[in-house]
């Protein structure tokens, strides 16, 4: 087994042209948000979506920020979204005075429960930002005709979400608005980027115009206005142009890396399932409607002391695996907005025995087998043939 102490957790690979488009931007000269690679990867990814209309931007975070101040959300509003989630969802939210309504999830999905949605309405509601957890679509479908029924804004963190579909439809398309990551810990990566998807067209200018700084420049470069200037509040949320140039190298190669986080997900999901069997742990599922992208692989243990003894097994056998995420509702921060622990009792147990495993582009199957074979090692279970 060669390398095992070397296994990292995700890392970033060339899979097409990330380094010609690269070089290119730099012979160009054009390194910032201006350039031509922004308004490729902005293309490309309008095709990949059924032609929505999609802006860059330096993170999903920022895409995120972008759309809660695009729907001017403020004091006195509330957004129900899951807890368990990365920070930057309900940042989105609170850094404009908004409050985020926290839902539980299912279990089978780790995707907030579409059941538990339309009791959390009332009449501060003003929009729900659900999760694809995993690349694997929460019942988008549901979600939106419950915001119809009510007059609600949906945006969909689509963070996980590239190249996963669900009912046959992209994820990134069902919401008014949809925000992607390019992070490097994402299927398509550029290190630190983002996009924001505007399936409603009617947030497009100010969309545009929030990304700019609060400016007209989109007008002005669309020749629609002599000249730009201040207009609204905005922010830098724009992507350079060579994050964007290595980033569509590897955006071009979207159905490739997806087979290939496929492909890694199945291997590990099949080596596991004995151990499943055995009862020693809880594989998740993936719902008949949803195509997801591979884009994590997890599975639950007993209980909390028994996912902390593994993960620092693991770690000694040179494996970095890793729990996520520490429920926002419980965190100090969730804490301080008045939510107690007990407040999501299913996002509680599950995210305090969840195990996630590496996983990357290139990773060998041996590496796979590596890793499966530790944790038949801990459970004291021989592997069978
Ligand atoms: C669900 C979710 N939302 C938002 C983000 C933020 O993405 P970024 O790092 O591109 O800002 C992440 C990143 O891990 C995420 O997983």
């Amino acid at each position: 087994m060669e390398g095992k102490r070397s296994l990292p957790f995700c890392r970033v690979s060339l899979v097409g042209r990330e380094m010609e488009y690269v070089n290119e931007a730099i012979r160009r000269g054009r390194l910032s948000s201006d350039g031509d690679f922004c308004r490729r990867c902005e293309t490309l990814l309008s095709e990949m979506l059924g032609g929505a209309a999609v802006l860059m931007t330096g993170s999903c975070t920022a895409a995120l920020e972008l759309a809660a101040s695009v729907l001017e959300l403020g004091p006195g509003d509330e957004v129900i979204m899951p807890s368990f989630t990365f920070v930057s969802t309900a940042n989105a939210v609170c850094r404009l005075g908004a409050h985020p309504r926290f839902v539980d999830v299912r279990p089978d999905t780790m995707n907030i429960d579409e059941t538990l949605i339309e009791a959390a309405i009332n009449e501060k509601t003003k929009a729900i930002f659900p999760v694809h957890y995993a690349g694997v679509g929460c019942e988008p479908e549901t979600i939106i005709s419950q915001s119809e029924t009510h007059g609600l804004h949906v945006v969909e963190d689509s963070a996980q979400g590239i190249g996963a579909r669900f009912n046959g439809k992209p994820l990134g398309t069902f919401g008014a608005m949809a925000a992607f990551s390019f992070h490097d810990q994402k299927n398509v990566s550029c290190g630190e980027g983002g996009a924001l998807v505007v399936n409603d067209r009617r947030y497009l200018e100010k969309a545009h115009i929030v990304r700019d700084k609060g400016t007209n420049r989109k007008a002005f470069f669309d020749g629609a206005t002599s000249f730009y200037s201040w207009v609204d509040i905005g922010s830098a949320y724009a992507l350079s142009n060579l994050a964007a140039a290595f980033l569509l190298g590897q955006l071009e190669k979207t159905v490739e890396i997806t087979q290939e986080q496929i492909a890694i997900y199945d291997q590990y999901m099949n080596g596991l399932a004995p151990l499943a069997e055995e009862g020693m742990i809880e594989l998740p599922t993936v719902p008949d409607r949803a195509e997801h992208n591979g884009h994590i692989t997890f599975f639950f243990v007993r209980n909390r002391s028994l996912r902390d003894d593994l993960l620092g097994y693991l770690k000694a056998m040179g494996v970095p695996a890793v729990f996520h995420y520490v429920p926002l509702h419980s965190s100090p921060y969730g804490q301080r907005l008045g939510y107690t622990a007990r407040d999501l009792p299913v996002t509680e147990e599950l995210a305090s025995r969840l195990i996630r495993m590496p996983m990357f582009i290139g990773m060998r199957s041996d590496q796979i087998e590596f890793v499966v074979t530790a944790i038949y090692d801990f459970f004291g279970v021989k592997r069978p043939h």
